[in-house]
């Protein structure tokens, strides 16, 4: 027992170890380009991770609610749209479930019509698959949830052996933070995982005016530039860094022509920083910027190009109340 202990232990340990290692080359990469970046994936830490959860509620971060307006009001749209029938069983399988607000309305309406189905959520937090299945199992006692912890396309691989029809549901533009093309690879990775007919349900966040979106990402309560600044506090104790966090400052940017918003941590004085963990100092103008995040808005040229050439192809576009955001329905060839 306590050998089995130790072992894991050991286990657990090396993972941690990697994990840091490869926090710490990315930092390393990322600021020694002459435009300085660091990788948006290392703001969900548990502080992050909760700083996410309040930027979701603010008033300015409208993207949260006007997907949630869909839920509620478009339902038999997004059924219909899906190809659900009462009498053939299938999988919904969530990438990046979080706290399942916008899904549970779905699943309420697919549970009061009798729909066969297994719900299958996909988290890397295990702490989180939790109190979802907890939250679900009271609430929608009916529904059969089956959590999965871990890389997406780790557990769509396993997934792959059922030859059920399968939907995939990748909500709260999360697809938006990554670039043009590594979208494009993603949603051909996934087609990969699936058989002709299924289906993906892709949430983004439309194009629309500077005066909408810049404010969901410049709030005035100060939160996103605390969950951006995260960032330099988790090099400073995870790496040994010294950023002094009074001396950056957020700064988020949007283009309305290319519907690209991206945020930035902006020296505020000339200055040295050191990262022990890298053995390194890294230098920093007055106005010097590190892009941190990109969260990109579409319109319906932009999701044809990115499914251009995968095996993908658009079949329904389900929008808000306001035409603020956009759940396509992409079918698998
Ligand atoms: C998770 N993702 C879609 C959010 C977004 O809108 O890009 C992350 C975020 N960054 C700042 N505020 C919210």
């Amino acid at each position: 027992m306590i050998k089995t202990l130790r072992r894991n232990t050991e286990i657990s340990q090396s993972k941690e170890d990697k994990t840091l290692c490869e926090f710490a080359t990315e930092v390393k990469q990322g600021l020694e380009l002459h435009e300085k970046t660091l990788p948006s994936k290392y703001f969900y830490d548990k502080k992050g991770d909760a700083l996410f959860v309040e930027i979701m509620n603010l008033p300015e971060y409208y993207l949260t609610r006007s997907e949630l307006n869909i839920f509620q009001h478009k339902t038999d749209e997004l059924i219909e749209g899906l190809d659900l029938q009462t009498n053939t069983y299938f999988e919904l399988i969530e990438l990046g479930a979080g706290d399942g607000l916008k899904t549970k309305e779905l699943l309420k309406c697919l549970d009061t019509q009798n729909y066969k189905f297994d719900y299958f959520p996909i988290d890397i937090s295990s702490n989180a698959l939790q109190l979802l299945k907890k939250d679900l199992n009271t609430e929608l006692p009916n529904v059969s949830v089956k959590t999965k912890q871990g890389d997406y396309f780790k557990v769509l691989d396993a997934l792959k052996e059922s030859k059920h029809p399968k939907v995939i549901l990748f909500l709260g533009s999360n697809i938006g933070n990554m670039t043009d093309t590594e979208a494009s690879q993603f949603i051909y990775n996934l087609g990969n995982n699936l058989n002709t007919g299924d289906k993906l349900l892709l949430g983004v966040d439309l194009m629309k005016s500077i005066d909408i979106v810049l404010p969901a990402y410049h709030d005035s309560k100060g939160i996103t530039a605390a969950f951006n600044l995260n960032l330099l506090d988790r090099i400073n104790t995870e790496l040994g860094g010294d950023f002094n966090l009074n001396q950056f400052k957020h700064q988020p940017e949007y283009n309305e022509e290319t519907g690209v918003a991206k945020s930035y941590i902006e020296s505020t004085a000339k200055q040295i920083v050191t990262i022990k963990a890298i053995g390194k100092t890294f230098n920093f103008s007055k106005g010097e910027k590190i892009h941190t995040e990109i969260s990109r808005k579409y319109n319906d040229a932009l999701i044809s190009k990115i499914i251009e050439n995968t095996d993908f192809d658009l079949q329904t576009k389900i929008m808000d109340s306001k035409a603020y955001f956009a759940d396509y329905i992409l079918s698998r060839s």
